[in-house]
């Protein structure tokens, strides 16, 4: 007999029904004469109760069975007389894997996240974790979904690269180097003696190479962890996190400001659709109002406005915040708080930032002190995507390289891009843990990762 899953079980299954499934006791209450197991297996949300009766040859054992226990049960489908449930299952044969001690953690008790952190092994078990990697999973496949429909190329960046796409210089090193013997040579490690004879890192970015990508195909899109070695211990903040970064050629800032919106919209609604009993849960227990905000979201448009815009309004906001709002200083998040949750009570997409904030290869304006820069700020996340109009022409280029201390000869190839058949090409970056966040309403970045990695924390 084929085994199955809970979730197809509770759907389509009738009375009487001979069913075979596997999973983890989530709880069990027992009587004189038989015991009631609350069975899980991953597939939803919902468990199924399985009534085993002493009668079973191996009774003597179900019973000293706990919680965290995982079985296999063969039964008939029978209506459930308790509340809240339609079936339970009547076993006929209960077959134990493994049985779980007394010490398992996850006893029937709220949990605090801190405590769920510290046991990140476990937790993808709790009824939180179950929806929120669900969820995830769900997301990663609308992403996909998006792009594919709309003739995007997924290109496979690299992860080990010997570029700084960011310009800001957080990278971890990867080097096979001895540490404690290293040959130095005019007073640095010589890195002719390392794995690829230069100094290479974990990429912050796949960008440079969807850029070169999108001056052949198109339009391409990236999907892939990222690392940054930010000592920002917030709660949106990670050192590996996944980012999407789709590219646009032949396209300028406002092209790039529909695709973001278009593109968040719809795996916004991939997610309310396909995801609707984890986020009835995320609304109940999580967030409350969260899928109303969604749905307001996806009908309503972004509001846009440029970083000069933004910084007047906050000026005359009348609002206290910590840090001073002055023009070319960039947004904290208290300021895109504001924006977002006060002033406009949604998305709001800010273009046009001061040079000096922001990356070497975004499109310079006219003015010669902005550059065409778009953050999207969602209400409770802050930044969910920062990305821009790119700088095709190879002099401003160039002289933007200099100004933010890179060497040109280093970039020589993505340069090349420019020589060679240029064109106007926009693209961003959408922080794939952000949106997570966004979506179901979980505080802390660390709780939509499977295992997160922060300072001082590389645990499982
Ligand atoms: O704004 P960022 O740094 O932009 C880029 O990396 C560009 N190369 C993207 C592009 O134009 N192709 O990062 C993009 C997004 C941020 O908006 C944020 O959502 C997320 O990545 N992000 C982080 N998420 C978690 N932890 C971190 N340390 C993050 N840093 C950025
Ligand atoms: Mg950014």
């Amino acid at each position: 007999m084929e085994r199955q899953l809970i979730k197809y079980l509770l759907a389509s299954a009738q009375p009487a029904d001979k069913v075979l499934l596997k999973g983890w006791i989530r709880t069990k209450r027992d009587s004189k004469e038989f015991s009631f197991l609350e069975i899980n297996d991953g597939s939803c949300m919902s468990n199924i109760q399985v009534l085993a009766e002493r009668s079973l040859s191996n009774y003597e054992e179900i019973e000293k069975l706990k919680t965290g226990s995982s079985i296999s049960v063969k039964g008939r489908l029978v209506e459930s007389p308790a509340q809240g449930q339609r079936f339970e299952i009547k076993a006929e044969e209960v077959e134990i894997y493994g049985p779980a001690p007394e010490d398992y953690p996850l006893q029937k008790k709220r949990h605090s996240m801190e405590f769920l952190r510290e046991i990140a092994h476990l937790r993808p078990r709790t009824n939180t974790f179950g929806a929120v990697f669900r969820v995830r999973n769900k997301l990663s496949f609308a992403v996909h979904e998006f792009f594919q429909k709309n003739d995007f190329l997924h290109v496979h960046s690299p992860i080990i690269t010997a570029s700084d796409c960011e310009g800001a210089g957080e990278m971890f090193q990867v080097t096979t180097l001895d540490l404690k013997n290293i040959r130095v040579s005019e007073g640095r490690p010589d890195f002719t003696d390392d794995f690829f004879g230069r100094q290479a890192n974990l990429t912050v970015s796949g960008q440079l190479e969807a850029e070169l990508f999108a001056t052949a195909f198109d339009r391409v899109y990236t999907f892939g962890p990222t690392f940054r070695a930010e000592n920002s211990n917030t709660s949106r903040h990670l050192a590996e996190f996944w980012m999407i970064e789709p590219e646009i050629a032949f396209a300028g800032l406002q092209e790039n400001m529909r695709l973001a919106e278009d593109f968040l919209k719809y795996i916004f609604r991939y997610c309310l659709e396909n995801c609707s009993e984890d986020m009835k849960f995320f609304n109940d227990r999580i967030q409350p109002g969260i899928i109303d905000n969604l749905e307001a979201i996806i009908s309503s448009e972004f509001e846009a406005l440029s970083y000069t815009e933004a910084v007047s309004i906050l000026m005359q906001s009348g609002e206290k915040f910590e840090y001073p709002v002055k023009w070319g200083a960039d947004l904290q998040s208290e300021h895109e708080r504001y924006l977002t949750e006060k002033k406009f009570g949604k998305p709001v997409i800010v273009t046009d930032y001061p040079k000096e904030i922001k990356a070497f290869y975004m499109r310079l304006n006219e003015d010669n002190k902005t550059v065409r820069a778009m953050d999207v700020l969602v209400p409770g996340v802050g930044e969910i995507i920062g990305g821009s109009e790119r700088e095709y022409r190879y002099e401003v280029l160039v002289s933007r390289m200099k100004e933010s201390g890179l060497n040109p000869e280093d970039y020589w190839w993505y340069l090349d891009t420019r020589k060679y058949g240029t064109v106007p090409h926009a693209g961003f970056g959408l922080g794939f843990e952000r949106a997570v966040q966004f979506i179901t309403g979980m505080q802390n970045i660390r709780d939509v990762i499977p295992f997160p990695r922060t300072p001082k924390n590389a645990a499982f």
